[in-house]
């Protein structure tokens, strides 16, 4: 038998949520054990909204991480932010760019976004420095499906958004559709983000008889099979407008439950990089593989590509049920099951 290995340049993953305290110690190696950058998502208990807040978390992962590692900071955009700190931070590089949550979209979005032009001095500000706007894109209305909240963001605010600052640069993040897969491929400055998770399950893996699975519950829903299809191809293509984002969000079981009530948000930290490998070996694509995960994303954000790999071997192994941490009990994505790629300690 003849085993694969494959040496890639070290990746980076654009969107990860670390949370804090307890949490963020039982996830953070899960991360850095692969990758060189993380952009941390500023959703927490009390979001990420000013330059100290932002000093503090960093200050916070840095105290659990070891020195090769750079946490990445967006600002968490509320319609009463104080634009002078703000600039600051942006200008002293505390923040990478700034995150629009659309108000109740999410995990913590209740201090995001109602009315987006409340926010245009936000983003014109993002424009002229030219920083990255990432954006959850989901129009939350009771009107509108939640499978089509993707599309109708898409339709009714991003388009509006792009038209006014056509010079901004922005990540549409989980991108979860054949439509909104499509919609960055042909627009000018946007780039998506695509997770493990909605290149491996349908609506079918979540929405049951009379009950959900709750560790397949993340926002974006997971969708219908041409969607995933569709972002199996853009990912594995090398389409330089796709790179990795996990959204790898961790939530202790107790607020996972079997309906709609639970908490969304899945984690795959402890084999995200594995998941991707072996879709793009599946796809017959492992020489894309250093592209979506290493090269398309510093490019996207003006960084420099990393300096040293990682290798990734053939092998097969069960990842394990749960994380577990003090108190703290996580299920991780694809617990118990087996894949087929493993990072080489
Ligand atoms: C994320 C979380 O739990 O913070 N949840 C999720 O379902 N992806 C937030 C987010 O990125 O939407
Ligand atoms: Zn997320």
């Amino acid at each position: 038998m003849t085993f694969k290995s494959l040496k890639i340049t070290r990746p980076d993953d654009w969107h990860v949520h670390l949370r804090e305290g307890n949490l963020l110690k039982a996830v953070i190696n899960h991360s850095t054990r692969v990758n060189q950058r993380c952009i941390v998502m500023p959703n927490l208990n009390d979001p990420i909204t000013t330059t100290l807040k932002g000093i503090d978390y960093i200050k916070k992962i840095n105290l659990l991480s070891n020195n090769n590692f750079s946490p990445l900071l967006p600002c968490y955009l509320t319609e009463d932010l104080d634009l002078i700190d703000f600039s600051k931070g942006l200008d002293e590089n505390i923040f990478i760019g700034a995150k629009l949550y659309p108000n109740e979209a999410t995990t913590n979005s209740k201090y995001g976004i109602s009315s987006t032009e409340k926010i245009y001095p936000a983003l014109e500000i993002l424009e002229k420095k030219d920083k990255i706007l990432l954006i959850h894109g989901e129009k939350v209305d009771s009107e509108i499906d939640i499978f089509d909240r993707e599309k109708y963001y898409i339709d009714q605010e991003l388009s509006l958004i792009r038209k006014t600052f056509p010079n901004l640069r922005i990540v549409l993040e989980h991108v979860s559709s054949k439509y909104g897969a499509e919609y960055v491929n042909y627009s000018p400055n946007i780039a998506g983000t695509i997770t493990p998770h909605h290149m491996m399950l349908t609506k079918k893996d979540v929405f049951l008889d009379k009950s959900i699975n709750p560790h397949h519950f993340c926002m974006p829903v997971v969708k219908n099979e041409e969607d995933l299809i569709a972002l199996r191809n853009f990912a594995t293509s090398g389409n330089k407008k796709f790179f990795l984002g996990t959204d790898s969000a961790p939530h202790p079981i107790e607020f996972k439950v079997p309906n709609l009530k639970s908490k969304p948000g899945i984690f795959s930290a402890p084999c995200s990089i594995e998941i991707y490998a072996s879709i793009f070996d599946e796809e017959k694509s492992l020489d894309n593989l250093e592209k979506f995960c290493s090269i398309n994303g510093p490019k996207f954000y003006k960084l420099p590509v990393n300096a040293d790999q990682i290798e990734l071997i053939e092998e097969r192994w069960t990842v394990p049920e749960y994380t577990i941490h003090q108190e703290i009990k996580i299920k991780n994505f694809m617990g118990g099951k087996e894949l087929n790629w493993k990072l080489k300690a």
